[in-house]
């Protein structure tokens, strides 16, 4: 930071808009602090420049707290950063903001609008997030498996392929007819995390997803595992990471058609990983086992906006994408 004065230069560029630029929406927004639906962020759609600003902030973050990095290349990597900052401020100058709301849907409607195109677009998390989901698989002990909230069967598909007997489990309907396709040895049923339609002890193991985050109330979903796998069983579970939840905004934004103006997402919770722990292990039904979180990688920041890759690059790669736990029935738990 003695270094590089990101800032000062920042500090000066904003006094220099506000005195020689014409009335921003922000500056307006600043000063008029009552929310109507436009300028509720909660509500309406983030432009693509507004998301950007926001993650040249954090790449300024970043390079500031960066260990090792010379002058030299502080202010190579900084200098573009603020240049574009600048044009951008330029650009959204007098421009209206989005007024399209997004539409909020529970997750069976939501999965159910999204199930024909989810798999192409949920790739770029997939990637980050798979391998040490099957990793950890491995571990699971003989027996059948549950995939809990199984989606298009991503997992069922994997373990089927391996020998497992598996069962599928998910609220959406739409996404089950998919993985049933997929997994023809598979049984698939229709049902709920909170309440899942398995009998007690009856699978040796689980895996749940990226679908946690859907679910508000995470000690019913602890208990319910807990109820069908039988003791000495494993579950492997996993959910985007609540940092870059909470930094990005990141939602499970189903992607428009192209005659849709308002965008959909499906609601989510801001859960902490301490909350995750409190409900699977501090309630002595589950012991963790190993605890592992998946770096955005290059290519995932890269996907994240095609357009802007130094950007992502400096702002993103290195946080951690995801939250994988591995979690053993404890013998003595009683549901
Ligand atoms: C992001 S998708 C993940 C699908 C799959 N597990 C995978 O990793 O590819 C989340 C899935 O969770 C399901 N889901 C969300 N809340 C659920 C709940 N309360 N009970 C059962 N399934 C649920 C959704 O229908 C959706 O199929």
């Amino acid at each position: 930071m003695a270094d590089y004065d990101y800032h000062g230069r920042l500090a000066r560029l904003l006094w220099e808009r506000q005195l020689t630029g014409p009335l921003t929406k922000a500056n307006r927004m600043a000063a008029e602090p009552t929310a109507t639906a436009s300028t509720n962020l909660r509500q309406r759609y983030l432009r693509a420049e507004e998301f950007v600003i926001g993650l040249i902030g954090v790449a300024l973050l970043r390079l500031s707290a960066a260990d090792g990095l010379s002058a030299a290349d502080r202010t190579r990597l900084a200098d573009p950063l603020l240049q574009q900052l600048q044009e951008f401020m330029l650009q959204m100058d007098g421009r209206p903001f989005s007024d399209h709301g997004w539409e909020v849907l529970d997750a069976r409607a939501g999965y159910g609008r999204w199930a024909a195109s989810y798999d192409l677009a949920s790739a770029a998390l997939v990637a980050v997030e798979e391998p040490s989901v099957l990793t950890l698989l491995d571990n699971l002990p003989a027996g059948l498996v549950v995939d809990a909230a199984c989606g298009t069967g991503r997992y069922a598909a994997h373990l089927a392929a391996r020998g497992r007997d598996i069962v599928g489990v998910d609220i959406a309907a739409e996404m089950l007819a998919i993985a049933e396709a997929r997994v023809p040895t598979g049984r698939f049923v229709v049902g709920d995390l909170c309440a899942l339609p398995l009998a007690t002890a009856s699978v040796a193991g689980a895996v749940c997803g990226l679908a946690l985050a859907h679910v508000s109330d995470l000690e019913s979903v602890a208990r319910e595992l807990a109820r069908v796998v039988r003791a000495g069983g494993r579950a492997v579970l996993s959910v985007p990471h609540p940092l870059v939840v909470a930094l990005l905004d990141f939602k499970a934004a189903i992607p428009p058609s192209q005659a849709d103006e308002r965008r959909a997402y499906i609601r989510q919770h801001a859960h902490a990983v301490s909350d995750y722990l409190d409900a699977f292990v501090g309630a002595g039904w589950w012991e963790l086992r190993r605890c592992v979180e998946p770096q955005i990688s290059s290519t995932a920041a890269a996907a994240l906006r095609p357009g802007f890759a130094e950007i992502m690059q400096i702002a993103l790669v290195g946080l951690p994408a995801v939250l994988v736990l591995e979690l053993e029935r404890c013998p003595k738990a009683m549901v």
